[in-house]
């Protein structure tokens, strides 16, 4: 979800308006997916990296979490979505992590879409803790080395049960990965839009879908 400062500094506003209209965006776009009949969504809102942006912007962005939960309880069980973060959340902040649990526990029986909010998140640190938490089972006799295959492997991941991405979507046009998902976007189908993150609603979610469904997926096979 890229662009957000850009879009407030264009204006002339503090980047924390970009933030806070950024959020717009992440209400349309899930109730969007989730309306779609999307399986799964994940956010990357906030990276391992981040830590290293100013202190008042990461506090700010943590609150929006917060209030964004919140405000947002109702509506995710109005639309039978499910809530679950990627990362390690103890690093965040006691309301950001209470808010957290309080709604992925009340959505934890629904059916539909499962939201997946990436905080203090890294496609690296993630496959590392996969391997301490791998090495620790095979030093204790419970995994037996042999049987770890990529299947297994991926049981260790924080995207445990759920399948690899379809699509990425990366707006305002920065053409990295930049830590996410590292191991589940192998075989995924990139996008990439100039439309900054507070910009994109539904039209542009459509654009990128319909993008999407006109490419041919090899999976390393011929056609
Ligand atoms: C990147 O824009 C955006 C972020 C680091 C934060 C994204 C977070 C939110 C939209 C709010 C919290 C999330 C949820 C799911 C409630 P940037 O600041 O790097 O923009 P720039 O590259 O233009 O400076």
């Amino acid at each position: 979800m890229d662009g957000n400062g850009r879009w407030a500094k264009s204006r002339g506003l503090p980047r924390l308006a970009g933030h806070t209209e950024g959020i717009e965006s992440v209400r349309t776009v899930v109730t969007e997916c989730a309306r779609l009949g999307i399986g799964h969504l994940t956010l990357y809102a906030f990276s391992y990296e981040n830590w290293a942006r100013p202190a008042d912007e990461i506090a700010a962005l943590m609150q929006l979490l917060t209030e964004y939960l919140r405000a947002e309880k109702q509506e995710l069980l109005d639309n039978n979505i499910t809530l679950g973060a990627f990362g390690d959340i103890s690093r965040l902040p006691e309301h950001a992590q209470t808010a957290l649990s309080e709604v992925s526990e009340a959505t934890s029986e629904l059916t539909g879409m499962r939201l997946n909010l990436a905080l203090n998140y890294g496609g690296r640190q993630e496959i590392l803790r996969a391997a301490v938490r791998i090495a620790q089972g095979h030093g204790q006799g419970a995994l037996d080395l042999s049987t770890l295959d990529e299947k297994v492997f991926s049981t260790y991941l924080d995207s445990f049960g759920q399948p690899d991405p379809d699509l990425l979507i990366r707006t305002s046009g920065e053409m990295r990965l930049s830590n996410f998902l590292l191991w589940q976007i192998a075989y995924t189908e990139i996008y990439v839009t100039d439309v900054l993150w507070p910009d994109f609603r539904e039209e542009q979610l459509h654009e990128a879908i319909a993008e999407y469904q006109g490419r041919t997926r090899r999976f390393g096979r011929l056609d």
